[in-house]
């Protein structure tokens, strides 16, 4: 069984010290940064643009994974390729021509990523299923951290995952939005590949046992 991934979502670092936060993760055993870009408009909330993503790459030694909540995400992608992404997520609800987008992402030589919001059925993810990387499943409403888990979105991940078994598609899942030690194991069981966690690292008494604990947990021999 292939090991999942942690991506503490740096929205939740303190911005006076990004760069102290961002080392603390690549010596850790987090997989990748989750950052978020919001537009104040697709998310009723504004975090920051370009600039701060590229100070984050000048530090960041794991890959970076930009979860772009942003209207006409196409405006923007070679913008935020260029800031430094390795990653390159867009919402299904916020593309108009969500196929071309995800050409548009490849293109530029990032892995391409869809994201659904809570009220989003997973079907609307079969015709594109094949064609991405990484398939975000948001388990509260984009905009703010530390929000609760909403959980009929784990019926949800069973069945993006059925559908990426059935399609072969190689996506993995991708589960944003209140995650933390207290429920990663049911998101794991659901069939979650990727862990993104704001709150319950950066707000931890020990943010790098947090991510350690959150890595370690064993899909295979859990009791739920
Ligand atoms: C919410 C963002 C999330 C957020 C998660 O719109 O997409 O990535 O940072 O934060 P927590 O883990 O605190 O819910
Ligand atoms: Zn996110």
């Amino acid at each position: 069984m292939k090991k999942h991934l942690i991506a503490p979502s740096l929205l939740a670092a303190d911005f006076a010290n990004l760069q102290r936060d961002i080392e603390m993760v690549n010596r850790s055993d987090a997989d990748w940064f989750h950052v978020d870009i919001m537009d104040g408009s697709f998310a009723p909330n504004i975090s920051f643009g370009m600039p701060v993503v590229k100070a984050m790459k000048r530090h960041a030694t794991k890959p970076l994974d930009v979860h772009c909540m942003v209207v006409q995400p196409e405006r923007y992608i070679q913008q935020i390729r260029d800031a430094g992404a390795d990653i390159i997520t867009v919402h299904y609800e916020a593309c108009t021509h969500l196929h071309r987008v995800i050409q548009q992402i490849k293109e530029t030589g990032a892995k391409a990523g869809v994201a659904i919001n809570p009220h989003t059925r997973a079907d609307v993810l079969e015709p594109i299923i094949e064609d991405i990387d990484l398939a975000l499943v948001m388990s509260v409403n984009p905009g703010f951290g530390g929000q609760k888990f909403i959980y009929g979105t784990l019926e949800k991940i069973r069945k993006v995952k059925e559908m990426i078994i059935v399609r072969n598609s190689p996506a993995l899942i991708e589960v944003d939005g209140g995650v933390g030690l207290q429920n990663a194991e049911k998101v794991l069981k659901a069939g979650a590949d990727v862990l993104v966690a704001g709150s319950a690292v950066f707000k931890a008494e020990d943010p790098t046992a947090t991510i350690s604990k959150l890595k370690a947990l064993d899909v295979n021999t859990l009791s739920i």
